[in-house]
């Protein structure tokens, strides 16, 4: 299959890359190839390429930017999706767009399911949402993807650091410990993960919204512990909460997504997040006790 993908040099559109190009012809795609909110171009480019497959994983996913810059969240996560979902039509292509666990507003105790109501908190996560409408609504061979707490080998441009680094650079700076929050509930997922799975469930004509993240849950803290436990870290951890940091924008406390869609078609390969996280760290820290000391 010929593969167009969205953000190819992005956290999650780096492993799509990767992944998909081991079987398919892909055709990488950045922004400087294409910005979604430009509606004439994208359809020229993806005419162009002539895909089978549109993988779409812009977005304009700063939180805290997207209050303050709310024109620009509307532009990429909104209108951007729906330019590439009426190209994909036009082309009468499968369109995946990749979302988010926010669009729940976490007020429920157990895993959120694909059928259960969104109730965004913020407006990164209304746009993702209106995202995820124009897709289903204007693509009829799609897929919606939600996926939490991502991290990769490649970093975010916009974001910089993923959770592990950031935390890796605060050892490094020398902090006496490391505070991380211990009751933001959810289950962080590798890009690598979510790219196999994507591959997946590209062979599927069951179109529709999907979750996929790693099995289990957790709190940061939890998943701190992991880091600093596999890459024999000696900085005191300190469990606090969210509340002990004054934030301008809500996020759910809980956004554990159940993988009900891909369990359904019997394809459900998400590791646990606990040993994601180690064969990631393993992967890319292969020196335990050199990492966040010097
Ligand atoms: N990060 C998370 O924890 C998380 C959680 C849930 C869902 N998601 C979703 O997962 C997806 C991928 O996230 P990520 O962490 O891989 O993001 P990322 O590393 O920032 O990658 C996004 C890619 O899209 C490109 N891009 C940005 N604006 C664009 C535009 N207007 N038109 C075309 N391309 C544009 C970026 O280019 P530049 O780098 O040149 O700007 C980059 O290549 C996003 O849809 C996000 O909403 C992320």
């Amino acid at each position: 299959m010929k593969i167009a993908i969205i953000g190819a040099d992005g956290q999650l559109g780096s492993d799509l890359v990767r992944v998909f190009s081991e079987d398919h012809a892909v055709h990488p795609l950045t922004i400087s190839d294409v910005r979604v909110e430009e509606a004439d171009r994208v359809l020229r480019v993806l005419t162009a390429i002539g895909p089978d497959a549109v993988l779409n994983t812009a977005a304009y996913h700063r939180v805290p930017d997207c209050e303050t810059h709310q024109d620009t969240a509307w532009q990429v996560n909104g209108r951007g999706a729906l330019n590439v979902a009426q190209a994909a039509e036009a082309l009468g292509v499968v369109n995946v767009y990749f979302s988010t666990d926010y669009v729940f507003d976490g007020s429920k105790q157990t895993p959120y399911v694909e059928t259960d109501c969104p109730n965004p908190q913020s407006v990164y996560a209304a746009t993702k949402l209106l995202g995820e409408y124009f897709t289903r609504n204007y693509s009829a061979r799609h897929f919606v993807v939600r996926i939490s707490g991502i991290y990769g080998r490649t970093p975010s441009l916009v974001k910089g650091d993923n959770f592990i680094t950031a935390i890796l650079r605060q050892v490094a700076s020398g902090r006496e410990e490391i505070r991380v929050v211990d009751d933001e509930i959810l289950s962080p997922t590798p890009t690598l993960e979510i790219a196999r799975n994507t591959l997946s469930l590209l062979d599927q004509a069951d179109f529709g919204v999907y979750h996929m993240t790693c099995g289990g849950a957790c709190s940061w803290f939890d998943f701190t512990e992991v880091i600093f436990e596999t890459l024999q870290i000696e900085t005191p951890l300190v469990r606090c909460s969210v509340s002990d940091f004054p934030a301008a924008v809500k996020r759910p406390a809980y956004s554990v997504l159940e993988n009900a869609g891909l369990k359904r078609l019997g394809i459900d390969r998400m590791p646990h997040w606990e040993d994601a996280l180690v064969r990631f760290i393993r992967e890319q820290y292969p020196e335990p006790g050199r990492y966040g000391l010097s």
